[in-house]
């Protein structure tokens, strides 16, 4: 599948995250100084909505029961066996779009 729309990139300012709908995914893009990043924004814990939560630097923080998700790498910072799928991601013409494949 190519990169589709998501959002507008105004909307996901640096420092800012924003859950994001295709199909049956639901995507946590991140704007960390400026560069996008993109994970899966359902939390493996108990399907928290990542998105939802807390920015802390590189660091998505479940609303929920506070897992902590590495907007960069998906990955847990207690347990780093637990990683989230990241999508790729980039800006084109005001837009933000994923690579959902
Ligand atoms: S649902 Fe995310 S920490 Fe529990």
């Amino acid at each position: 599948m190519p990169f589709v729309k998501v959002a507008a990139l105004v909307d996901v300012p640096a420092g800012s995250m924003m859950e994001v709908h295709h199909g049956e995914a639901r995507i946590a893009v991140c704007n960390i100084e400026g560069q996008l990043h993109a994970i899966d924004g359902v939390c493996p814990h108990r399907q928290g909505p990542l998105a939802h939560g807390a920015l802390h630097g590189t660091m998505v923080v479940c609303p929920w029961h506070a897992w902590e998700f590495d907007c960069v790498t998906g990955q847990n910072d207690y347990d780093p066996r637990l990683v989230q799928r990241k999508y790729s991601v980039k800006a084109e013409d005001g837009h933000i779009l994923v690579d959902l494949d």
